[in-house]
């Protein structure tokens, strides 16, 4: 705003003064040049009247007077011995005059100047021949014209750009004001709609559509807010979640213990039973928050990850070492299929507790006999590929989509009692995004499911 004004006002003062001036000047000089062409005339006539021996010729004096009335001036003509033989003023004649200008007019050079205190213009001219015959400088034709009028002018030039300028100054004001009322107004209501939202009302979007530059703001602010919700209602799912799945294992502990006191004497056998059931649910109880903690871990940035070049051969072959006895248990085989030596930048531990989710899942969600696990490992230039397909029982397709989701199982009634927390996959997802691999899903139900998991060969942090 403050700006705009000095944008605005200070060229409009220098226009008006440099305008103003320049006026006056030129009508000043403009003026010279008529009066000096007039004294041309006139000391031809003094010469050819042979007017300074002759001053009281009556037709070169009305001539004189004549000039001076016109410009309300006076003329004095001087003769060689610096004597005043005539003056419009009847003044000073029969006085001499020995002025600077006279003195510089003898010697031959044409004066003129513009007095600024007197405003006036003075100027002095030689008498001599006009033909050029003789170089002789007789006399000297002296006259001052007053500039009044051209005063009064430029008084008037600068009182009616006084006025302009305030005309603009008041316009520039108002267009300022209502410029940045107009350019402001929106940002303000976007404001006040963002501090609505910040006091609380989280659901609303913003809107304010009358300008186009605001919709494109309101937009993304919108888009951030959905998301900044989405994240906040996931996040209340999983706290609710969590509190569920760690108070269930109590529930039944708590059931079980009161059931044993409210007998005074139990068989032993139900005694053991019951104790039984009460240590398995502290198992449950344990291996959630175990699960949890490497969740939690894994929300963590990837800073923590402990980057080292893996050979991933060895990895699997180590990790199916490890879960072959469960697997034997329920009397699935386990393939492994290596095509290639591969070796990649990973955190060892993460992606071995991702893989192992895997083939976990693939062991528990098998066929009750003879089932089989084949896991294949492939790479390109960029990528190594790990797949993981079994004979299991499968995922319906609408819940493929969930399966990676915290807490999700397809059936829970049926993986109660294959045990799970429902977050081996949420696990094994997260490791592997942080190795920006990917993990994908293809499943039939009743024919088997197998997992994909990409990984890149070098990590990008
Ligand atoms: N190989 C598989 N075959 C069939 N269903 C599976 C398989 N892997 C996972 N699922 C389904 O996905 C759900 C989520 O898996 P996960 O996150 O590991 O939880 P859980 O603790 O139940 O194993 C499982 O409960 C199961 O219903
Ligand atoms: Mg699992």
């Amino acid at each position: 705003m403050m700006l705009l004004f000095f944008i605005g006002i200070i060229p409009a003062i220098l226009i008006e003064m440099v305008l103003v001036r320049s006026q006056v000047n030129r009508s000043i000089e403009q003026r010279t040049v008529v009066v000096q062409n007039q004294c041309d005339i006139i000391c031809d006539q003094l010469y050819r009247e042979d007017y300074l021996n002759d001053p009281d010729n009556e037709v070169v004096n009305g001539e004189l007077g004549i000039l001076t009335n016109i410009y309300g001036g006076r003329a004095i003509v001087v003769n060689s011995d610096y004597k005043i033989v005539h003056d419009t003023f009847h003044q000073d004649t029969g006085k001499y005059m020995v002025s600077q200008i006279v003195i510089d007019a003898f010697s031959g050079k044409e004066t003129h100047k513009y007095v600024k205190e007197n405003q006036y213009i003075e100027l002095a001219m030689g008498i001599s021949d006009p033909t050029g015959a003789s170089d002789e400088i007789s006399g000297i034709l002296l006259v001052s014209v007053s500039t009044t009028e051209i005063q009064l002018t430029k008084a008037f030039l600068e009182r009616r750009g006084m006025i302009i300028l305030i005309v603009v100054i008041l316009l520039i004001l108002l267009i300022g004001s209502l410029l940045s009322g107009v350019l402001v107004k929106p940002l303000l209501r976007i404001t006040d709609s963002i501090d609505e939202i910040t006091e609380g009302y989280l659901e609303e979007d913003i809107s304010v559509p009358d300008y186009l530059e605001t919709e494109l703001i309101t937009d993304a602010f919108n888009r951030m807010m959905k998301r900044i919700r989405t994240m906040d209602e996931s996040r209340e799912e999983f706290v609710s979640n969590v509190s569920h799945e760690l108070k269930t294992p109590l529930a039944s502990m708590k059931v079980l213990a009161d059931a044993l006191n409210s007998q005074p004497d139990i068989p032993v056998e139900q005694y053991r039973e019951f104790m039984q059931d009460i240590s398995q649910e502290i198992d449950r109880e344990n291996s959630i928050i175990t699960d949890l903690l490497s969740l939690v871990k894994l929300d963590r940035r990837s800073e923590d990850l402990n980057i080292e070049t893996t050979n991933i051969n060895e990895l699997l072959e180590m990790l199916i070492k490890r879960l072959k006895p469960i697997a034997d248990l329920k009397n699935v085989r386990l393939i492994l299929d290596s095509f290639r030596p591969v070796n990649a930048e990973i955190d060892q531990t993460k992606i071995a507790l991702a893989l192992s989710n895997i083939i976990e899942n693939a062991i528990k969600y098998n066929k009750p006999e003879g089932g089989w696990i084949r896991i294949s490992l492939n790479a390109d230039q960029k990528y190594c590929y790990v797949t993981i397909a079994d004979s299991g029982i499968g995922i319906p397709e609408e819940a493929q989509d969930h399966i990676f989701e915290r807490f999700y199982r397809v059936d829970k009634s049926h993986s109660r009692e294959i045990g799970g927390t429902g977050l081996g996959l949420a696990i094994t997802r997260n490791a592997i995004v942080m190795h920006r691999g990917a993990i994908r899903v293809y499943s039939k139900p009743g024919e088997g499911t197998t997992f994909s998991v990409r990984l890149p060969l070098v990590y990008i942090s």
